[in-house]
């Protein structure tokens, strides 16, 4: 269904994978919804192929960059403004990556020098992004800017590691560039904070599969699917949320209000 919520508007949008792929959806909910848009990806993702069907369904195009770089975020925001007639209108920011967890490292054992790749990659990505697009005045005003979180930025989840700290400093990185960039180009900038879901970087913490089933039934709506978190985005990127900024949203079915349901407490009983 589309109600051209995105008509007209220009976008780049980080870290379509595969179809799992929260950022895919993003893209193809944007595309019905009358966006264009550049994909992105790290160049080691890009070899695996599969975002170049997307691109030919969106007939979009794919610049690659390391968000880790601000060389490539300068070449990335420059050609992406050419290629697509003007300045930015929203950006999606699905990007999640640790070293520890893949490894398999304990939080209280950490690897330092990856906990630093966590926090590059998975955080201060964000930053880098927003500095480089103010740099070059890339974003219109009231362009939005939307990064994707999890829970354990607030709350303990012992298996979600190292990657609990760089959602805290994305979670902050939002409201303190929200705020300078707000102030002076009134561009917004909001995190959407997930249910778990089912993806390549989901599926990557340990003990995922019980936990999304505890997540189900402690949510009164259950867990939201990747698509629906890609409504949520498409929403935040139209003109009808344009005075949202700085928040973190949950979008989690109830979870983040939830003590405990009456499903969970079945378990016990
Ligand atoms: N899946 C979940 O349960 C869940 C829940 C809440 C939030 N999130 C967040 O959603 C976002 C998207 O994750 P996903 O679940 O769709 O998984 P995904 O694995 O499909 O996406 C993660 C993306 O990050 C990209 N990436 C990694 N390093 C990069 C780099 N240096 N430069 C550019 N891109 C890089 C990967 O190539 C990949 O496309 C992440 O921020 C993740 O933490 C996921």
């Amino acid at each position: 269904m589309s109600n051209n919520l995105l008509k007209g508007k220009r976008g780049i949008i980080f870290g379509a994978l595969n179809d799992q792929s929260i950022a895919w959806k993003v893209a193809e909910q944007a595309h019905a919804q009358g966006a264009t848009f550049t994909l992105t990806n790290a160049p080691i993702a890009m070899r695996m192929g599969e975002i170049q069907k997307l691109a030919d369904d969106c007939n979009a195009e794919i610049i690659p960059a390391d968000a880790t770089s601000v060389e490539d975020l300068e070449n990335l925001i420059s050609k992406s403004v050419e290629v697509l007639g003007g300045k930015i209108d929203f950006i999606l920011h699905s990007i999640g990556m640790s070293p520890n967890v893949r490894k398999g490292k304990p939080y209280d054992g950490t690897n330092y020098d990856w906990y630093q790749k966590t926090m590059d990659v998975s955080a201060i990505s964000l930053h880098k992004v927003l500095q480089t697009a103010k740099n070059l005045d890339a974003i219109n005003e009231w362009g939005s800017v939307v990064a994707l979180t999890y829970i354990a930025a607030q709350r303990i989840f012992p298996d979600y590691n190292d990657m609990a700290d760089a959602k805290s400093l994305l979670e902050s990185i939002t409201r303190s560039f929200g705020y300078h960039y707000g102030v002076e180009k009134k561009v917004r900038i909001n995190t959407i904070s997930q249910s778990p879901t089912v993806t390549t970087a989901g599926s990557g913490v340990k003990g995922f599969d019980a936990f999304i089933s505890y997540a189900e039934d402690m949510s009164p709506l259950g867990n939201a699917s990747a698509l629906d978190c890609a409504n949520y985005c498409i929403t935040m990127f139209s003109d009808l949320t344009k005075y949202v900024t700085m928040q973190n949203l949950f979008h989690d079915g109830g979870f983040s209000n939830t003590g405990v349901s009456r499903k969970v407490m079945e378990k016990f009983m």
